[in-house]
């Protein structure tokens, strides 16, 4: 809509001032209330100033020269220069029309797919994983379907923290309790890693024996490689339990840990020695950055390599860069990581330019997150004040949404609830994460996101249900009404086409700016609207038949608007509750 409409003022404003060498965009909004009209279009201040005219007079001559008059219904000038735009019932009945026989809903596909690269979840092997990597698995997961449907090629990829010191300590400890045959449950090895970090820190002859673990396991010693093969395999059979519960679609495939980089680092650091971008200090290799300094405006150097000749997290990611650079094609190279990281993916972003990597076509972005608070305020914890396990919070998302199902409707069989738990449990839980401003905090609260009032995906679900009881009660065979015209003629019914018509406007907006919140507004708007409808206007009592007809494709289309846009979020709607 946004699209049409600033094309329509384009032209209207090339005829009314000519092509002059001012760059003419309307600068097309969604109305601020819809008492002002749909739209509004707030170029006359901008154009006044290059024109030199009064901002009215501007509005009121595009006006004056705006062609399809049919697509309005009013054209309404206001001060100090916006033109408020109502469109006409008609046209939005027609624009409607076209959404009747299409999947996407009037999205456009990317008309230059990209290659995005999208770096998300990146657990670590042998531990559990934990709220903190809640955020970074629903976010990316839902970047990765937007690219993807806007027809970008997406590669997804797991940074799992496969590699370090940790693992001699672990395989040494693994060895000592003669356990490096058996199999381990996650917690068995998150365990396992507290209980040898302990050794490690008591027993000097222990962590003597742990250090040479990881030279043995740098230097390719197939029987330690096999101790942590099978580490490995163990934390990724868990990761896809985590992410089958948490309906992700990280694959074993998408996983490309940090040993996957191993081979290259020497290559890598070493060059950039030669090249001096990288030079010694203290002993330890490091690259210096313009504009990173401490408080007392000293630099702060990234460190590459370490004295002893180890290399670091940011070596690692460093590689990481270049391959996705390089190897993978990246246009878009996105990594999702707490916002804590924030220092350390500037530095590396400003270290792969300075190392000469970056192409014309490549970019690097970091998408910081907020931390999880309780209800507290402060971190995300159990009672106890331990860490919450992903996997219990999953459990306890769908015990609770259990609870409400059988609640709310007690016919259900326990195989419905159990998928209705599952929807709308994990949904919850993954709405309420996105639908906060990514950058700051969220306060989680179990009450709040599995209420079905309210901005939360219940609500939504909800919504959805009441399109498709519709469909059931009256018996209606969506097939036959295909043929049928979209009539607006209330004004809720015009409210309603508005907010429907916007999500071909969204969706790739929220590509470009990764505001998913936005689309979640976005969707709480075209539920609530579609509840206001279905007060005001009968739906299967309608008075006549023409208007039956309309409302039920009005129904039908919030209805895929909803399942579409959540399921851009990784969330599924269910067909009854
Ligand atoms: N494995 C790390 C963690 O769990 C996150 C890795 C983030 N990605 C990266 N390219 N550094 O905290």
């Amino acid at each position: 809509m946004k699209t049409l409409l600033t094309h329509i003022f384009k032209i209207a404003m090339q005829s009314a001032f000519g092509a002059a060498q001012a760059d003419y965009e309307p600068m097309i909004q969604s109305a601020t209330r819809s008492e002002y009209g749909d739209y509004q279009a707030n170029f006359a201040m901008r154009l006044a100033k290059i024109l030199q005219k009064k901002p009215m007079e501007i509005a009121q001559t595009v006006i004056d020269h705006l062609s399809h008059r049919e697509t309005f219904r009013l054209l309404d000038p206001s001060g100090p220069g916006f033109i408020n735009i109502t469109l006409s019932d008609e046209f939005l009945a027609q624009q409607l029309q076209k959404l009747i026989g299409d999947d996407r809903l009037g999205v456009e596909k990317a008309h230059k797919p990209e290659t995005i690269v999208v770096e998300y979840s990146s657990p670590n092997v042998a531990k559990e994983m934990h709220v903190g990597h809640l955020r970074t698995t629903i976010i990316g997961d839902a970047f990765a379907r937007i690219f993807d449907f806007l027809g970008h090629k997406v590669i997804r990829q797991s940074h799992i923290g496969d590699w370090g010191t940790q693992f001699g300590m672990i395989i040494e400890y693994l060895l000592e309790t003669n356990q490096a045959n058996i199999k381990h449950s996650i917690s068995e090895l998150n365990l396992l890693y507290k209980k040898s970090k302990q050794r490690f820190d008591e027993d000097p002859a222990f962590a003597d024996k742990a250090r040479a673990r990881v030279v043995a396991l740098q230097g390719g010693d197939k029987a330690t490689l096999a101790i942590w093969q099978n580490l490995v395999n163990e934390s990724e059979n868990y990761f896809a339990t985590v992410y089958e519960k948490l309906n992700v679609l990280l694959k074993h495939d998408d996983i490309r840990g940090e040993s996957f980089y191993n081979d290259t680092l020497a290559n890598i650091t070493n060059d950039l020695e030669k090249r001096h971008i990288a030079e010694i200090s203290d002993g330890a290799l490091v690259i210096f950055l313009e504009g990173f300094v401490d408080p007392d405006n000293k630099p702060v150097p990234m460190i590459i390599r370490k004295k002893d000749g180890g290399y670091l997290y940011a070596t690692t990611d460093l590689a990481a860069a270049k391959y996705r650079i390089e190897t993978l094609k990246g246009n878009r190279i996105i990594y999702i990581t707490d916002a804590r990281q924030k220092q350390h993916f500037a530095m590396l972003f400003a270290a792969v330019d300075k190392a000469g990597w970056m192409t014309a076509t490549a970019k690097l972005e970091h998408v910081p997150y907020g931390a999880v608070l309780g209800e507290d305020n402060r971190p995300f914890k159990t009672r106890s004040g331990e860490t919450i396990s992903l996997i219990s919070l999953l459990d306890e998302a769908e015990e609770r949404a259990a609870t409400l199902a059988t609640a709310k409707n007690p016919e259900l069989s326990k195989d419905q609830i159990k998928t209705i738990a599952k929807a709308i449990g994990v949904g919850a839980l993954k709405y309420a994460d996105l639908r906060a401003d990514k950058v700051k905090d969220y306060v989680f609260s179990w009450d709040k996101m599995l209420s079905f009032d309210g901005n939360t995906a219940p609500y939504l679900q909800n919504a959805y249900v009441r399109t498709r009881s519709i469909f059931r009660t009256g018996k209606i065979d969506l097939n036959s009404l295909k043929t049928e015209k979209i009539i607006i003629a209330e004004p809720v019914e015009h409210l309603l086409a508005v907010k429907l018509l916007e999500f071909s406007d969204i969706v790739p907006s929220i590509a470009h700016d990764l505001g998913l919140h936005r689309l979640c507004e976005y969707l709480y708007d075209v539920a609530a609207t579609f509840h206001k409808f279905y007060e005001h206007c009968p739906i299967l009592s309608a008075p006549d038949q023409a208007s039956r007809n309309s409302r039920l494709l009005l129904c039908d289309i919030t209805a895929r608007t909803l399942k579409l846009g959540l399921s851009l979020l990784g969330i599924e709607v269910v067909e009854q509750m």
